[in-house]
């Protein structure tokens, strides 16, 4: 094992969470600004320490912790490497929010990921990336799409079906998101959980709403195509009605998407997974994303950033 790094970004779904758990697609965007790093270097002896903001100590001892899942996938990169009894130290450095919908869980498995692979000095291709993420993803959401490490370990905007590879999609070159946090855990296990027993209570309502934000999602990504950015504030607005209708809206989240439309957002809708976590909002103008931005923050946003389409890249 040498000294390796790995990175990856936080991740904002635009459009088509929870329906993406069921087939529908979704379309999701890395915000390089909010970064990660992993750090590993070996060590002299057997020692396996990991340092985060949410746990410290021996690899071992994290196993009832909130590290359980990325612990998982260590020891299995650790078992992959031949290398079960390497001493190291593992240092996370994140800028995302736990538990916000942007996709930390996630942005950890990836730069951890990377960093295995570059201190073992071996090629890591994205469809081999994917699977590994898969394996602390599945431990901590019990049902992933893979959107969250499909959208983490981009640099582009990703249009993602659940079973097929992401594939880039390009973002207008005008146009901002307002992103803002309510301070609430996100929960995605349990916000993931709660769709599954209504779609297994109400089989045809839930697939009524999940169906809704499929159609929504090609609304925006056409809304995309042709820089329309009016119809795309709709859609978003649609998906927002229809999530709220499968019970993963929250009190904290309907009061700055109805700030955020007060301030003239063309479109408002949480992100990720719901019941507590972050909402985004569609501006026209930087203008109108500096005053919509002001707007979150005195309705309680307990954090803001913004994104301007202009800072992702064409995917060509
Ligand atoms: O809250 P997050 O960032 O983990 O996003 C979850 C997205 C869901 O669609 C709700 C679940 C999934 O696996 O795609």
């Amino acid at each position: 094992m040498n000294s390796a790094t790995g990175t990856s970004f936080a991740k904002i779904i635009l459009i088509g969470e929870h329906a993406v758990v069921y087939g529908q697609p979704a379309i999701a965007l890395p915000v390089p600004t909010i970064h990660l790093t992993a750090a590993l270097t070996p060590r002299g002896d057997a020692a396996q320490l990991i340092h985060t903001s949410y746990f410290t100590g021996a690899l071992s001892d994290s196993i009832a912790t909130d590290f359980a899942g990325i612990a998982s996938l260590v020891t299995a990169l650790l078992a992959h490497f031949d290398a079960a009894n390497q001493g190291f130290e593992l240092t996370i450095q994140s800028q995302l929010p736990a538990e916000r919908g942007m996709g930390s869980s996630a942005a950890t498995a990836t730069a951890i990921i990377r960093a295995f692979y570059a201190a073992f000095a071996t090629p890591l291709d994205r469809p081999t990336l994917l699977k590994w993420a898969a394996v602390s993803e599945k431990a901590i959401h019990g049902n992933p799409s893979g959107l969250d490490a499909a959208t983490t370990s981009a640099s582009v905007p990703q249009w993602f079906v659940r079973g097929q590879a992401p594939t880039p999609i390009a973002f207008p070159a005008a146009g901002s998101l307002v992103i803002a946090d309510t301070g609430l855990l996100g929960q995605t296990k349990r916000a993931v959980a709660a769709v599954a027993a209504l779609r297994e209570a109400q089989p045809a309502q839930c697939s009524a709403h999940l169906t809704a934000i499929g159609a929504a999602v090609r609304q925006v990504a056409l809304g995309l195509a042709q820089s329309d950015l009016p119809s795309l504030g709709a859609a978003l607005d649609t998906a927002q009605a229809e999530l709220a209708a499968l019970g993963v809206s929250a009190p904290a989240l309907d009061r700055l998407i109805q700030a955020a439309k007060g301030a003239g957002a063309l479109g408002a809708k949480l992100t990720g997974s719901g019941q507590g976590g972050c909402m985004i909002a569609l501006a026209a103008t930087p203008a109108a994303a500096a005053r919509i931005e002001a707007a979150l923050q005195a309705a309680g946003a307990t954090q803001t950033w913004r994104h301007d389409f202009a800072e992702s890249e064409d995917p060509a």
